[in-house]
């Protein structure tokens, strides 16, 4: 576990443990936490979708996973990658999200960038972003990790903007 935690000034970024299970129901059952996402989950739904976090980060170091601010040993979102088909091709995803008194503080690219950088010891290929066009903050951290736009596009009949970033050509 400890070579998987991933510290930054500010942040830890480490893979899901079965005791944020409660933490992450409710968030991804709270309605300000999953802002720009289709739909608010059930509990149902958010148990299937920590179970699935889980699974994801038993087989990719950089899957998304939980970030804790060091100053209030709080889990206050996640990072990392999910899989994801889009135009017939399978993508590794990446997103992030924060619990809304903690935004606007840079916290989502220290810790994006922090486990970026453990992506890169690992993987080569690309790396997908999916962003609402008007959810502004997202697509300025998702600059500052280096994607860049590819095109706009449906995800989902809905249209997005699509930002791609191919690790192992630096
Ligand atoms: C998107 C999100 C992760 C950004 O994380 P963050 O740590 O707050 O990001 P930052 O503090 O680095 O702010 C990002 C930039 O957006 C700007 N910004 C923040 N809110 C903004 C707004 N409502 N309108 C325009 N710009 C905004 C900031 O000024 C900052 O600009 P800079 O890059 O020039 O410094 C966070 O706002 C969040 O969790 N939002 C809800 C969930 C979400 O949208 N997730 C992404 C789905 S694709």
């Amino acid at each position: 576990m400890t070579g998987d935690v991933v510290t930054t000034e500010r942040l830890i970024v480490r893979p899901p443990e079965e005791a944020d299970r409660a933490r992450f129901v409710q968030l991804f059952s709270d309605h300000d936490f999953m802002v720009f996402y289709p739909e608010t989950l059930t509990e149902e739904q958010a148990q299937a979708r920590f179970d699935h976090m889980t699974d994801v980060c038993r087989t990719i170091p950089f899957g998304k996973q939980p970030v804790v601010e060091r100053a209030s040993g709080r889990v206050i979102g996640y990072t990392g990658v999910d899989h994801i088909e889009v135009e017939g091709r399978d993508w590794l995803e990446w997103g992030y999200r924060l619990v809304p008194d903690v935004r606007g503080l840079g916290y989502a690219t220290e810790a994006s960038l922090a486990l970026l950088a453990k992506a890169r010891e690992t993987y080569v290929g690309e790396l997908l972003a999916i962003i609402d066009p008007e959810n502004i903050a997202s697509q300025q951290v998702c600059r500052k990790l280096g994607f860049t736009y590819w095109k706009q596009g449906p995800v989902d009949g809905e249209v997005r903007n699509l930002y791609t970033l191919t690790l192992g050509k630096d």
